[in-house]
């Protein structure tokens, strides 16, 4: 709904933002609304604080929910249809995996869960206007970085649309060649579908889920590379070079990605250039979190907040029991 767009020089002002915002919210629900969710900016950052904070202590590689919640922010924002402008980053996730009736979420429940725990704590905490949407997306990135990538600065504001099933059907598979999944990532609402796909798919070098034999897309379980717990380039020589991994192959789309003639090149410059690839994950990573909701305020998709980011690096309690999220971390919310 690009009728939605705000000025910027208007939002900005007090009252005038909030009655503004107020109107906003009624006429036009899938505008990006950090103040008219979170009432005023500083609000929204200590919210996006109380999240990334969460995610240290409540995800882990043991139990799978740190990849899983990764996975988690891609399938809620890449349903986004872009010819109907229908789905996206709404937290309907939740809806769907609950369902049971959606292949491509199969396994997510472990996010799921996390999620209908994390955030219900965290809105008697700190922030009780945290939106399941947002809470998504930004344990996402949180996930990113506890796996050692770069701190990804992320913008709230997404409204939940938590009874609607978004479109899955055609989300993309295990078995797409690359030209299937640049398709998908056009559809999904992408800019640059084909920087979106060698980039994003990326993220398959981290956790442990499902692989697949060099030539064909059999599915087996495993590591799906040597190091799944470092979210790092090291998924494209992987993926480019199976032979050399004959234990940790990735899924079939990956080879696919790594040899298809309109990704191979981009493929390759990520492959030697880890800079170069983390600089693209974190602006695809951010493009794709705001499908299917309209930036406004000023800021565009590819800007964020980072309050919160690589605060909590380091930190040991991952402890999933904590009765409050911000027990015994009192001083960074005064
Ligand atoms: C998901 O919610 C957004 C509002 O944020 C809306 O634009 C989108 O259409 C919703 N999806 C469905 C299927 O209603
Ligand atoms: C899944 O089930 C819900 C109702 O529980 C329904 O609205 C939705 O269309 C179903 N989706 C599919 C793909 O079967
Ligand atoms: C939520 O999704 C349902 C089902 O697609 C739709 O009817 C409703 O208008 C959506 N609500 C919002 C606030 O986007
Ligand atoms: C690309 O990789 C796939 C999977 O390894 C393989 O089946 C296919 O033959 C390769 N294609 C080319 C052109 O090398």
């Amino acid at each position: 709904m690009q009728v939605c767009k705000v000025r910027p020089s208007l939002i900005t002002r007090g009252a005038v933002a909030l009655i503004l915002s107020t109107l906003l919210l009624v006429q036009c629900r899938n505008t990006l609304q950090p103040s008219g969710i979170y009432g005023t900016y500083t609000h929204a950052k200590e919210c996006m604080r109380a999240i990334r904070l969460a995610a240290y202590q409540n995800l882990a590689f043991s139990d799978g929910s740190l990849p899983n919640c990764l996975r988690m922010a891609f399938h809620d924002a890449a349903t986004y249809r872009r010819s109907r402008d229908t789905g996206g980053a709404n937290g309907s996730v939740l809806n769907e995996v609950a369902a049971g009736n959606y292949s491509a979420h199969a396994g997510l429940n472990i996010c799921h869960d996390k999620v209908l725990d994390i955030v219900p704590r965290i809105r008697a905490d700190a922030c009780p206007e945290l939106t399941y949407a947002d809470a998504i997306a930004v344990l996402g990135a949180a996930a990113a970085e506890m796996a050692g990538f770069q701190s990804i600065p992320m913008l709230l504001g997404r409204p939940d649309n938590l009874t609607a099933f978004d479109d899955v059907d055609g989300f993309v598979g295990e078995c797409f060649d690359s030209d299937a999944q640049i398709k998908f990532w056009a559809e999904a609402g992408m800019s640059d579908p084909t920087k979106a796909a060698v980039t994003l798919s990326s993220a398959h070098g981290v956790g442990t889920v499902r692989v697949s034999p060099v030539n064909n897309c059999k599915l087996g379980t495993g590591p799906m590379t040597p190091s799944s717990r470092t979210f790092d380039n090291h998924y494209y020589d992987v993926a480019a070079n199976p032979s050399a991994y004959p234990r940790q192959r990735l899924l079939f789309s990956d080879r696919l990605l790594a040899n298809g003639s309109a990704t191979s090149g981009l493929f390759e410059t990520y492959r030697t250039d880890q800079s170069a690839w983390a600089a693209a994950f974190t602006q695809q990573f951010q493009e794709m979190t705001m499908l299917g909701v309209q930036p406004s305020g000023g800021y565009g998709v590819n800007d964020g907040w980072c309050d919160g980011c690589g605060e909590y690096r380091g930190l040991a309690v991952r402890s999933s029991s904590l009765p409050g999220v911000f027990r015994g971390l009192p001083d960074l919310f005064p």
